[in-house]
């Protein structure tokens, strides 16, 4: 049974403001039904700590760190056998909202301190030297605000293996070379092909140089982050790290996402009985106050940033809107995105509704009620939402970049019988509407509409193969550290 530590800054129902938190509950779980060994470790955020205490917690092992007082508290991963520990340190992590930022969208001053500290005790628990009587053999980072997890441990020839995964490349935990200084790291780290990164501190660089795999979640992403475009400067050290590098596809939770046991959902359907789709359509139209009924409804739920492509959105929805299409969205983020959505909603209130805010509920049910889900994303490491509505027969239309172009398949490409959805190419809002017109022509074809839906419902998106491969990749680790002549 190999232990494994994983650690990340978000844990769904913990805390979440994205799909990592979807992974980092998921994975673990999917990876302890083939046998491993896993505790992860997260910051004790109020909501966090709160939803712990509701099922139950207790102090594990109480530390100091830089000068801090750390209770580690343990409970479990709601409805799993995961173990879960909480750093519980208010001063760092006692805060409400968002775990990034404050009310005006601005990052906490103390970001790098807060991280640092996360980072440091997880090598603690990693070493054992936390109190707990369990320690890993490997240990997987995620994102930046884990990522200087494994320089603390390089110095230990003891160390377990490490694994950093890459869910974001465009978020780097970049900080001031004063931040360096007063954090008292290293100055034998502030180094090119260490730390540095044109003249800051880049915490990302700490889990790309030092770990020894490094993944990301799709083939896609993969290689579009070893290039210019998309390497956001760090191309050549991930070139360089090319032989320890992979893609590996995200899952979805099944369980949470299905359309015939959804409790967010009045009516239940599958792909053999998918009548009770048009209820579901039909019930969130009317609590949208959207009418008369009829109409295509076209879904987006997502963080409104400029890596989902709001602007080609917002370029294409007035046309659709005049041709009769109507729009279930919910999402929240930056003004410049929400305001001109709230003038659509303003300007057509019975066929734009717009709901700014987290809804975990409204999310599932425009995942059911849409016909079409728009994902135009920019670039997309993963993505889950086309997952979702996959598996909901909701045809995804997307931009085919990363994630987004492992998993949806267009008739143009593949043909009817292999296609389960529609994707654009040229990176501009014509050639997003171009597929969304095609998307539209298809779906008066009841025959081929059907077809699609019933092929994307088919698609396993389950995480039992992408944990065998995580988990053949921590075995490759292992052996090479028992056998350092296989590296
Ligand atoms: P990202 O991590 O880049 O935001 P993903 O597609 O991987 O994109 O995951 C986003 C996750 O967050 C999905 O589970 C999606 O349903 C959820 N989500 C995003 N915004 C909202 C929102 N406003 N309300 C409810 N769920 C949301
Ligand atoms: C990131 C990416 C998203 C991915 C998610 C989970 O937030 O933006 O594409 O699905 O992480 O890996």
């Amino acid at each position: 049974m190999t232990r494994v530590l994983f650690v990340s800054s978000e844990v769904y129902p913990l805390v979440k403001t994205g799909g990592l938190a979807d992974v980092s509950a998921s994975l673990p779980e999917a990876l302890c039904r083939l046998g491993y060994d896993v505790n992860i470790l997260l910051p004790g955020y109020p909501s966090a700590m709160e939803t712990a205490g509701a099922s139950g917690a207790s102090r594990k092992a109480r530390i100091s760190i830089d000068g801090y007082t750390v209770n580690l508290v343990e409970t479990r991963l709601p409805g799993a056998a995961v173990t879960l520990w909480l750093v519980d340190c208010p001063p760092l992590f006692g805060r409400e909202g968002n775990p990034y930022q404050n009310d005006q969208g601005e990052d906490w001053p103390d970001n790098a301190w807060r991280f640092k500290l996360f980072a440091r005790v997880g090598a603690k628990i990693a070493m054992d030297q936390a109190g707990l009587s369990w320690h890993p053999e490997i240990v997987h980072c995620n994102d930046w605000q884990s990522a200087l997890l494994p320089v603390f441990l390089e110095p230990y020839p003891e160390r377990p293996g490490t694994v950093f995964t890459i869910h974001n490349l465009a978020y780097q935990g970049l900080f001031s070379r004063k931040t360096f200084e007063d954090l008292g790291l290293d100055e034998s780290l502030w180094r090119f092909e260490k730390l540095e990164f044109h003249g800051r501190l880049s915490f990302i660089k700490g889990g790309l140089v030092f770990s020894d795999r490094i993944t990301t979640v799709s083939p896609g992403y993969a290689e579009e982050i070893q290039t210019p475009a998309l390497g956001y400067g760090l191309d050549g050290l991930l070139r360089y790290r090319r032989p320890q590098l992979s893609g590996i596809l995200n899952g979805i939770d099944t369980r949470t996402w299905n359309p015939e046991e959804d409790p967010h959902l009045d009516n239940h359907y599958g792909r053999d009985h998918l009548k009770n789709k048009r209820l579901c359509q039909a019930n969130l139209q009317r609590s949208l106050g959207l009418g008369p009924n009829g109409a295509v409804l076209l879904g987006f739920v997502g963080r409104l940033v400029e890596q989902k492509g709001l602007d080609w959105l917002l370029t294409v929805m007035p046309p659709l809107l005049e041709r009769g299409c109507q729009f279930a969205m919910l999402g929240s983020g930056e003004r410049r995105y929400e305001e001109p959505l709230k003038e659509l909603s303003l300007k057509w209130p019975d066929r734009v509704s717009l709901t700014l805010g987290y809804d975990e509920a409204l999310a599932h049910r425009i995942t059911a009620g849409c016909d079409l889900f728009l994902m135009p994303s920019r670039f997309e490491p993963c993505g889950l939402n086309q997952m979702y509505s996959l598996r909901y027969g909701t045809i995804p239309v997307v931009h085919s970049v990363g994630g987004l172009r492992d998993t949806v398949f267009d008739p143009a490409d593949t043909g009817i019988d292999n296609a389960n959805g529609f994707c654009f190419k040229s990176p501009d809002s014509a050639s997003f509407l171009a597929a969304i017109e095609r998307a539209l022509d298809c779906h008066k074809n009841r025959k081929a509409w059907r077809r699609l839906q019933e092929n994307g419902m088919a698609g396993d998106y389950s995480w039992k193969q992408s944990a065998l491969h995580y988990g053949e990749l921590y075995q490759g680790i292992l052996a090479e550290r028992q056998d350092p002549n296989l590296k």
